[in-house]
């Protein structure tokens, strides 16, 4: 297997390998339009506004892409990824079940309704995705490590990818984050550093180191275009799943905003490839009350989000000040879909709906997910006739502190039959 060594010394001290990053050609300004040429940037040298990346692509089929590897490399041709990618040491995220949730649906009041349970991924959470493509570009770039700014789990994927790449990973992290994040981090033994401060905090300090230490790749700062191409994959495998067709409605957990609009990407991706029917679709996000400054702003009919002080017990999507908040903002309103958000005993709630319903433990992104969803119905935001499919981004596991004291046994007894019926569980 090649190593990650192999492919580069520094950024700027290397050429970039023909074809690194595989059918992308440029990447454009999501403001202006501005194109420059594929390299480690991410802001517009005319504007400052964010980067993407663009393709050429090539004429591909429903059948190419299900003879690929069982995770995201099927996918690998519309990613900005070069042809072997899947030869490098990488976590292989992708293709997590769709489950079918009629009890839930049931629970709801819902016609159709499917969970996207990416609490399967390698590191349980979507984001092992958006760091294989992130890890990649940094490999073709030049970069010699790997770091990140992170609300829980993107730390847990980073430190992974990086382990098995055999790269050092710094990962810098709010320092009240849950117990479990931290541990499930550390375990891979690379740097990883607790910042007193909230992840706005945090972010901003890794733009800073970002702009000092020329070797280190942020995934989701400075190779952020790659990074986020990555939640594509989300799109591409609902559309496949199903049957090479468009969900009508789809709930997305809000932190960045960048998941939800790179989801509504890959399904217009899918319809100009003619992989899917160009079928109507609603993009609708989800929040947690206390930190929901996107849904506030969608409410309000604003355009601009305004940054708010975190505090929810949904950690993960605790971005007071989200990078894609007004494309968020554009998504929902282009596909008529809407942004809601939930109090954090409603979160609480909507784990054990979906724990109670469907046997899947999600982490409070989930509940988040989950709880909207329901809002959203209740409030006649969303049509209960029509298909739904939700996401379920991470895994309960890694956020026990938010049900602790709120579920345990019914009793605890002598081991005897007598104790057992005395106690009313027979
Ligand atoms: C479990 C989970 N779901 C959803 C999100 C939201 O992702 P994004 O920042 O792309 O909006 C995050 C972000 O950290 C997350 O950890
Ligand atoms: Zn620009």
């Amino acid at each position: 297997m090649t190593t990650y060594a192999d492919a580069g010394t520094t950024p700027g001290a290397h050429t970039i390998r023909p074809g690194a990053f595989g059918n992308a050609t440029t990447l454009r300004c999501r403001e202006c339009g501005t194109t420059i040429p594929l390299g480690a940037h991410y802001a517009c040298s005319e504007c400052f506004g964010p980067l993407e990346v663009a393709y050429d692509y090539p004429r591909i089929t429903r059948e190419q892409i299900a003879a690929g590897p069982h995770n995201i490399w099927r996918y690998q041709q519309l990613l900005p990824v070069p042809t072997d990618v899947a030869s490098f040491p990488n976590t292989e995220p992708g293709l997590t079940r769709l489950v079918r949730a009629d009890r839930l649906a049931a629970d709801l009041g819902l016609a159709r309704l499917w969970v996207k349970d990416d609490s399967g991924n390698p590191t349980h959470s979507f984001k092992d995705r958006v760091v294989a493509v992130a890890l990649t570009a940094a490999r073709e770039l030049g970069f010699q490590v790997l770091a990140c700014p992170s609300t829980g789990n993107l730390a847990n994927a980073v430190a992974a990818a990086a382990a098995r790449a055999g790269i050092r990973s710094v990962v810098m992290v709010p320092h009240n984050l849950e117990q479990q994040k931290i541990l499930t981090t550390a375990v891979y033994e690379g740097t990883l550093v607790a910042v007193e401060g909230t992840y706005d905090d945090v972010n901003r300090l890794a733009s800073e180191i970002a702009g000092e230490e020329e070797g280190w790749a942020f995934v989701n700062v400075n190779v952020r275009p790659y990074y986020a191409e990555g939640s594509k994959t989300l799109a591409f495998e609902i559309a496949e799943q199903l049957g090479w067709r468009l969900p009508e409605q789809i709930v997305v957990p809000i932190a960045s905003g960048a998941q939800l609009v790179k989801i509504d990407k890959g399904i217009r991706e899918l319809v100009e490839l003619g992989l899917v029917e160009d079928t109507p679709y609603k993009i609708f996000g989800a929040q947690a009350t206390g930190c929901s400054p996107v849904s506030a702003a969608f409410k309000a009919g604003h355009d601009v989000v305004q940054p708010v002080k975190p505090d929810t017990v949904a950690k993960s999507l605790a971005i007071g000040n989200p990078a894609d908040g007004p494309y968020v903002l554009d998504v929902c309103r282009r596909t008529g879909g809407t942004v809601e958000d939930v109090s954090d005993d409603e979160v609480i709630a909507g784990i054990a709906q979906l724990a109670r319903t469907e046997g899947i433990f999600g982490e409070t992104a989930g509940g988040v997910t989950v709880a909207t969803l329901a809002k959203l119905v209740r409030t006649g935001q969303l049509d209960p006739g029509a298909e739904t499919v939700i996401i379920n981004s991470g895994d309960g596991l890694k956020t026990l502190d938010a049900i602790a004291g709120k579920v345990g046994p019914k009793a605890t007894i002598r081991p005897t039959y007598d104790a057992f019926t005395e106690a009313g569980l027979a």
